[in-house]
């Protein structure tokens, strides 16, 4: 498998910071039995005042590196995906590269939302294979908590902050990357979205006045799509590589809501439930970082055998979704 590209490293960071159920009961007309059974949620995490995007990213790196026992210097590309990058410009992944002392790598933000992961894979796979870098740094990073709107409980009990990191490399035990499939559909552009900051809507009194800076979701619409296209990716993806879902040891989708995994989890009967991979009970839905904070958790809290099959699927705003085949190789 040396020709194929692998996830040599991962680490993660959560803030210390809970925000519970009961706590939002207070801030909006909300239960914990309602945010329970709709969405599998009980707390999330809320990064501190002083803690970015770039903070908690350059500490996932960090735990990254260190699992794959590489130094900041032996980098040559970051990539992070965002959606609450630190600043429109500079990008966070040259703050990140900065601050990690990376000197060589070039570095990049992308941007596909929830889906942030799996493109930023399917580009690191790109790249390593083809030999145009040889270690690529994935980070995934989000403060959700600033685009929130607190007094919205459509919306306010769903998100939480955190962040992830991958080292990706031809050389190394780690987690093969068999196929990575992604897909998009501007149509739905509208359905989940933050107007307001760009340059159709730049920030003013006006724009801040109606909310324009928060997170808005057509929650309902967004469900049925998530359902129906992460489904589907996972099935090109194993079509792909001509494998079934029985082929499949664990599934690690995005935590946005328990009845969408359960769904999607539905594709996977062979498995028992603990292998369809879940943290949406203690961290909610951090976007782009969501897999990859449940891929890590998944691989301190299991010991994946070499030949093991992990499946990742992820769903967001664009719209944007996919599924990458990962194979242990450890
Ligand atoms: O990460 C990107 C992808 N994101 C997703 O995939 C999220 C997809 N959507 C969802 O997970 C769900 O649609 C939600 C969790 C957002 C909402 O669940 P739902 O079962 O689809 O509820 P709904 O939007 O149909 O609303 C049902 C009711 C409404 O009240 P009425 O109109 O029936 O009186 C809402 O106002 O639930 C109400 N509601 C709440 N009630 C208590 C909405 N949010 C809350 C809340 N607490 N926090």
């Amino acid at each position: 498998m040396n020709n194929k590209a692998k996830v040599i490293g991962t680490g993660s960071y959560l803030p210390e910071r809970i925000l519970t159920n009961r706590e939002l009961e207070q801030m909006v007309d909300t239960s914990d039995e309602w945010i329970v059974t709709r969405t599998g949620m009980k707390e999330r995490r809320i990064a501190a005042p002083d803690e970015f995007t770039s903070t908690m990213g350059v500490i996932a790196a960090r735990r990254a590196l260190e699992d794959a026992k590489l130094t900041p210097q032996d980098i040559d590309y970051i990539i992070v995906a965002t959606i609450t990058p630190d600043y429109p410009f500079p990008s966070t992944a040259c703050l990140i590269q900065q601050a990690l002392g990376a000197k060589k790598a070039a570095s990049v933000d992308i941007q596909a939302a929830c889906t942030g992961y799996l493109y930023a894979l399917s580009m690191a796979k790109a790249f390593v294979e083809t030999g145009v870098y040889k270690n690529v740094l994935i980070v995934v990073s989000e403060k959700l908590s600033s685009i929130i709107d607190y007094k919205d409980r459509s919306t306010c009990v769903l998100f939480g902050d955190g962040a992830a990191a991958s080292v990706v490399s031809l050389e190394g035990k780690g987690l093969v990357i068999q196929s990575v499939r992604l897909g998009a559909d501007g149509e739905q552009a509208d359905l989940l979205k933050m107007a307001g900051g760009g340059c159709r809507h730049p920030t003013t009194v006006e724009t801040v006045e109606q909310g324009m800076h928060y997170i808005k979701m057509a929650g309902n619409e967004v469900f049925k799509h998530a359902v129906r296209r992460m489904e589907a990716a996972c099935k090109e993806c194993l079509e792909a590589l001509q494998l079934q879902e029985l082929d499949v040891s664990w599934v690690v989708p995005h935590q946005a809501n328990i009845r969408i995994i359960d769904a999607v989890a539905k594709r996977f009967e062979h498995l028992p439930p603990e292998r369809i991979y879940k943290t949406v009970e203690k961290y909610g839905n951090t976007s782009a970082s969501s897999v990859a904070i449940a891929l890590h958790d998944l691989l301190q809290n299991h010991p994946i055998k070499t030949g093991e099959k992990i499946m990742l699927t992820a769903f967001g705003s664009g719209f944007t979704w996919g599924a990458a085949l990962l194979e242990a190789d450890r």
